[in-house]
């Protein structure tokens, strides 16, 4: 099949939100902290009526009712998530019951897992899945979803949480563009989670942050390689009409397409230096393994990737900077953010980088080409029209206050992994058509109904 890729798209997030404001106030923080030097405005999060079960109920749900994609026409469904209520049974196992009334159990794909990366692994192989052998012309589905929290602390204000789901096939309006995807692997300890009764990980920020930088050089590296293999001549920047990048927070990423801008500036001539990159020649011998936290350099290649950032990246942090870090659906609310916030007709025929790192670590970096038919009723106009109640969606949220935000933090602390078990949070606040846990048994099987 040509053109495989993705051919709709659904989002969710949370009903309810913090002020990132009011928790650098109730964190005793200065005041800026998360909301400049993170970059965050508003972060989701779950009560103890949600679960990584219910929001993927919920994603896909959504998804079949919006597109009126029948149940029998899924023949893949995978699920990329780093959020573990069972070492055994998958979450897709869980999202098998959506598709009993239908009667189609003939469903290839489990749950993948690695940090953040789980979901691009599941897209991956959904895609491989419809250009393979064993492809039999239905649609593959991925689903991505995390609840992110951590301990109290200076981790906290980067959570998030929300769900993806991606629907995959041929002739699709979002391509992946073949022979050029870039991987780099690594095992390192840099964030994780020994801990099977915790909802919180392990982590070691400054060494994460150095960790997916590091991966970012790597993949970009080996992406403009492989991409000049297949003749796009010497491959920057330039070549990118948008770049999109897993969010921890914003900040890191407008630190890495300046980043992107530092890996142009090593690969450069000196004669393509001394023209486009006007007096950095000071930083011609650096080593970017020198680099990650080098103040001079930053600020250098943040200036100068200024106006690319806001040309190329900005457009697709719109849900990260109001929901937070979703940790697997990350990259890919910022794939959705870029749609909504360009549209149709000015994508057209470009092409999206997209780079996907979850820690441990697992990385890659790998482009979108969108198709040049924006014709009414063209794929392309309908899966971004599909996409346009997500602004007013995220203005329908309830705010609630740190306080608040904090004890509701600690019945999910105190509850986690309890058997027998009957969530404490009301059901009011729920976006309508949303699956909430019901009731955990004493053998831990979790019942979930619709609102
Ligand atoms: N006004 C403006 N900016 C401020 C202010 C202020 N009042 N106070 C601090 N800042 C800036 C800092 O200068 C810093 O900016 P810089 O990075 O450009 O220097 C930024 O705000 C953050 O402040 P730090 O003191 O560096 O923050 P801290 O070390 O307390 O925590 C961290 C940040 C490490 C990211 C932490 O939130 C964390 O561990 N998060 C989870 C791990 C993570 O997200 N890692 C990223 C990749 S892995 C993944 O996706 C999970």
């Amino acid at each position: 099949p040509a053109n495989v890729g993705i051919v709709a798209l659904e989002l969710i997030f949370p009903s309810q939100y913090v002020e990132q404001i009011e928790l650098e106030a109730y964190d005793k923080v200065s005041a800026g902290k998360y909301t400049v030097g993170l970059g965050q405005a508003r972060m989701g999060f779950c009560t103890d009526r949600e679960d990584i079960n219910s929001l993927c109920l919920t994603v896909v749900t959504r998804l079949m009712e919006r597109y009126g994609i029948s149940y029998c026409s899924i023949g893949r469904l995978e699920v990329g998530t780093e959020t573990i209520l069972d070492k055994s049974k998958s979450v897709k196992t869980v999202l098998m019951q959506l598709f009993e009334k239908s009667g189609n159990t003939d469903i290839e794909g489990v749950d993948t897992i690695n940090a953040c990366y789980g979901g691009t692994a599941a897209l991956f192989n959904s895609v491989c899945w419809v250009e393979s052998s064993a492809w039999d012309g239905r649609f593959a589905l991925v689903v991505a979803a995390d609840i992110a929290v951590y301990a109290k602390g200076n981790a906290r204000p980067t959570g998030g949480a929300g769900a993806i789901a991606m629907l995959v096939g041929a002739n699709a309006p979002l391509v992946l563009e073949r022979g050029v995807r870039a991987t780099h692997m690594r095992h390192v300890y840099d964030f994780y989670k020994p801990d099977l009764m915790s909802e919180y990980p392990t982590v070691d920020g400054k060494l994460s942050i150095q960790c997916y930088l590091s991966a970012l050089d790597k993949c970009y590296q080996l992406f403009c390689s492989k991409s000049e293999k297949h003749g796009k001549g010497h491959f920057g920047l330039k070549d990118l009409d948008a770049v999109l990048f897993h969010v921890p927070y914003c900040k890191l990423v407008q630190k890495s397409l300046a980043r992107l801008m530092l890996n142009d500036f090593v690969r450069a001539s000196e004669e393509e230096r001394s023209l486009h990159y006007p007096g950095l020649e000071g930083f011609k011998d650096v080593k970017l393994e020198d680099t990650y936290f080098d103040r001079n350099i930053e600020k250098a290649f943040m200036t100068l990737s200024k106006m690319a950032f806001e040309e190329k990246t900005q457009p697709s942090l719109l849900v990260a900077n109001q929901v937070g870090n979703m940790y697997t659906p990350s990259l890919y609310g910022g794939l959705v953010s870029l749609l909504i916030s360009r549209g149709a007709d000015e994508l057209a025929g470009k092409r999206i980088g997209l780079f996907s790192y979850g820690s441990g670590l697992a990385s890659s970096m790998f482009s979108l080409h969108v198709s040049l038919d924006t014709n009414p009723g063209s794929p392309l106009k309908h899966l971004v029209e599909n996409l346009t109640h997500i602004k007013s969606q995220l203005e329908l949220r309830h705010k609630i206050s740190p306080e608040e935000f904090d004890s509701i933090m600690e019945v999910r602390e105190l509850n986690h992994h309890k058997a027998p078990y009957t969530p404490q949070a009301s059901l009011d606040m729920l976006f309508p058509g949303t699956w909430y846990l019901e009731s955990v048994d004493e053998k831990h099987r979790r019942l979930y109904k619709q609102v």
